[in-house]
């Protein structure tokens, strides 16, 4: 029992210990963590890391193999000892008392003993691996109860096609009881229509629009997609007509192909070279030697942030989602590069209907509605025109970050603010 307990612990350790050594060797091999490594110089922090979890493995590998070792001992001893104390027991009944045992007797009986114990022997080590086996289904099966916390409706409808069209009805949303992220959040986006989400760094943008397709749910208040409440769409309906392009982009280690192919699988190469040319990383792409088959990610070229975001413009192009999301990297990109994406989209948002969320103003004013967010709560909204006359947090972002990002780069400078695609508008 003893023996079996601490295998069960010390197999759960070892288990866990392995979970932390691929940890580390995931996270210093990946480029960025690589990069980090380097940056900050803790090359000999890292490797002191992995030796130290290394050489925990060590020892708990040997503690494994010892464990129940005693008892191990035991079993031999006994199974050595019993062999001997029949024949010292049947030498002294033949010898003293004149018994009718022969030597034939004692030598079967031994044999037999020795027949008995095998079975004993086999069924406690059955036991050892017994446990070590539970342990580690135990440990597979955790995995496996965790309840998906976002699940299908068991009446989930899938609509024949979606308008896109969005609307929030007093969303309240938080990650953690104590700490409310979005406050009474409510809006409304036409199919067709194209939305500025604007407010300071973790005031709940990123949040809100991950709601949309579902990545959370909302506490309270209901979230409708082409007029139905997303929590009776079927998931898989409503992911698919949901395309974002996220903050942090992400690409898989593979071809660029590969990456564009993730988005639908079926895509024939000119609708890959066309996606490629909205986005406007169509020139980049062919001036490689290997064009669409240029390997990205850990082992391949390795991208600038602006035209990973542009192949992840892509890679939501070929979904040709009915909502189109797009979450602008708050990190500063060169004139060009912002050009370039500012070109991809712009066409773009002009035929479908979009959530911008924005930190530069030439993505601001191609919307039709602005949306000002603070602290989870939807402070103003209305037009570039209307909101920097109010004086309030908009007119505060725009003197601060949006104004400033125009001047200082000189392709963009006001002339172009002002001749702007939205003619309605005065400036
Ligand atoms: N998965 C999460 N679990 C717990 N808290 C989170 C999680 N994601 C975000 N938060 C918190 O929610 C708040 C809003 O985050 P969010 O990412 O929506 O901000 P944001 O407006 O997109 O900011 P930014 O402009 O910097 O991207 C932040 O304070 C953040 O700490
Ligand atoms: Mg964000």
């Amino acid at each position: 029992r003893t023996a079996g307990r601490t295998r069960w612990s010390l197999t759960r350790e070892s288990q866990e210990c392995s979970d932390e050594i691929n940890g580390i060797l995931n996270e210093t091999m990946s480029v960025s963590g690589q990069l980090l490594v380097k940056l900050f110089g803790r090359e000999d922090r890292e490797y002191e890391r992995y030796r130290a979890a290394n050489e925990k493995m060590i020892n708990l590998n040997i503690r494994e193999s010892m464990a129940g070792k005693w008892f191990m001992v035991i079993l031999n001893t006994t199974s050595s000892v019993g062999p001997m104390l029949l024949y010292l027991a049947g030498g002294i009944l033949m010898m003293r008392y004149n018994s009718d045992i022969t030597v034939g007797d004692i030598t079967v009986l031994v044999g037999l003993l020795g027949q008995m114990y095998r079975p004993v022997n086999q069924l406690l080590n059955i036991q050892v691996d017994w446990i070590r086996s539970m342990a580690m289904f135990t440990r597979i099966f955790e995995y496996y109860d965790m309840p998906a916390e976002i699940q299908n409706a068991p009446d989930a409808v899938i609509p024949e096609s979606t308008d896109g069209s969005v609307t929030f009805d007093h969303v309240e949303f938080y990650y953690e009881p104590d700490r409310q992220i979005l406050k009474d959040v409510s809006f409304r986006l036409k199919s067709g229509d194209c939305i500025a989400i604007v407010g300071p760094s973790g005031s709940g943008k990123s949040t809100m629009i991950n709601l949309i397709p579902r990545l959370y749910d909302a506490v309270s208040g209901t979230i409708t997609f082409g007029g139905i409440d997303v929590k009776k769409l079927d998931l898989h309906f409503l992911r698919d007509h949901v395309g974002i392009v996220s903050q942090e982009t992400y690409l898989f280690n593979g071809t660029i192909r590969d990456n564009l192919l993730y988005a639908r699988s079926d895509a024939t190469e000119q609708e890959l070279i066309e996606a490629c040319k909205k986005a406007n990383i169509y020139d980049f792409i062919s001036s490689q030697e290997k064009g669409l088959d240029t390997m990205v990610g850990n082992r391949g070229l390795k991208l600038s942030g602006g035209e990973k975001q542009r192949i992840s413009i892509a890679r939501v192009l070929l979904k040709d989602p009915a909502l189109l999301i797009f979450d602008e990297a708050t990190s500063a990109l060169d004139s060009i590069s912002e050009q370039k994406i500012q070109e991809a989209i712009e066409p773009l948002i002009q035929s479908r209907t979009s959530i911008l969320i924005a930190h530069r103003l030439s993505t601001i004013l191609a919307a039709d509605e602005i949306l000002v967010v603070s602290g989870g709560v939807i402070v103003e909204r209305g037009s570039h025109a209307k909101l920097v006359k109010a004086g309030g947090v908009y007119t505060e972002l725009y003197n601060t970050q949006f104004s400033k990002a125009t001047a200082a780069d000189p392709d963009h400078s006001d002339y172009r603010v002002e001749n702007h695609i939205y003619p309605g508008d005065e400036y």
